[in-house]
């Protein structure tokens, strides 16, 4: 069988863990693309070296020169500038998007038929840029957020409750952003619903921290944020895509009408196969939680208009 190829945009902390996740998994062939073309190929011959040692084949390659990247299967972007302490997601909007724009261009140019993952900040505004930039259609430029903030959801959850992180099952809605929606009534703890095993309370403060979790992580690195969740998130995503799973997995779409918007990336549910986004699954919200996922939207809306203001 073929082995599927995958192309990391930007070779720093995120880009470069993905590439470790998915050699490691022996996922795909990556390539890792990185404005220093000397960098990203000396991280590629790394861990091509530690192949032998960790047991597995994968063909690993870096430069600058988009052409490496030529016939993508996936093309997970995380090149952009990280935030450090004291900043949000919102104040790399104008930066990013330069940088966005210019990658998305040059990557569909050499893989007109690979399906995006975005993970640059601010993400749900970043994959707008990428839309446009690559004229791919919306099926195939997705976000990477909400599989890295359930992630944080459950690991709190799992926490607080001293249970496997695997049996926690949970979600976000909305923007990557403060005003992201942690749908606790939707958590199952092995199949129990996360309100009959813990107070609201407890509950509240665990939503408030994942929705701080982003914020916390940089605090304490303080040169940067994230990268071993995010980077292991984008590579779930990859892996449903390339494996065609038809995973379920709440993810930054392009939405059309669903949930009241309309013309705007936000996180949902999302069912991954080969073709990228292949269905937005439906779900019911209750009256607190359509206000909320509005109010999320509309702070997506917000970045959306500046950088129409600034093309
Ligand atoms: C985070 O939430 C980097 O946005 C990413 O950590």
């Amino acid at each position: 069988m073929k082995r599927a190829k995958v192309t990391v945009v930007g070779g720093g902390f995120v880009g470069s863990t993905a590439a470790h996740w998915i050699a490691s998994k022996e996922l795909a062939d990556v390539c890792l693309i990185d404005l220093n073309g000397e960098m990203a190929q000396g991280k590629a011959l790394d861990l091509a070296q530690s192949g032998p040692v960790e047991g597995f084949d994968a063909q690993l390659t870096g430069g600058s020169n988009y052409e490496a990247s030529a016939g993508s299967d996936v093309v997970i972007i995380t090149a952009g500038l990280p935030r450090k302490p004291g900043m949000s997601r919102d104040d790399l909007l104008i930066t990013n998007s330069k940088i966005v724009r210019e990658c998305a261009s040059n990557v569909a140019k050499h893989s007109p038929n690979a399906v995006l993952i975005i993970v640059s900040n601010p993400l749900d505004a970043m994959c707008h840029v990428a839309l446009e930039a690559s004229g791919f259609p919306k099926n195939r430029v997705i976000g990477m957020a909400g599989v890295l903030d359930g992630a944080r959801f459950r690991t709190f959850i799992a926490e607080a409750l001293q249970v496997s992180v695997e049996d926690v099952q949970a979600f976000v809605f909305g923007g990557h952003g403060d005003t992201m929606v942690p749908m606790p009534r939707y958590v199952t703890v092995g199949g129990v619903p996360l309100p009959q095993l813990l107070p609201k309370e407890k509950i509240d403060a665990l939503v408030k921290r994942t929705a701080s979790g982003g914020a916390e992580i940089v605090g304490l690195l303080k040169t940067g944020s994230a990268y071993y969740a995010p980077s292991a998130s984008a590579v779930q995503m990859a892996e449903a895509i390339i494996k065609d799973k038809k995973r379920v997995l709440p993810c930054a779409c392009f939405l059309d009408g669903e949930f009241g918007v309309k013309g705007l990336f936000v996180g949902v549910l999302a069912k991954l196969g080969s073709k990228g986004i292949e269905q937005i699954m439906p779900l019911e919200l209750n009256a607190d939680e359509q206000a909320a996922f509005k109010k999320s939207a509309s702070a997506v809306q917000e970045l959306v208009d500046v950088l129409n203001k600034n093309k």
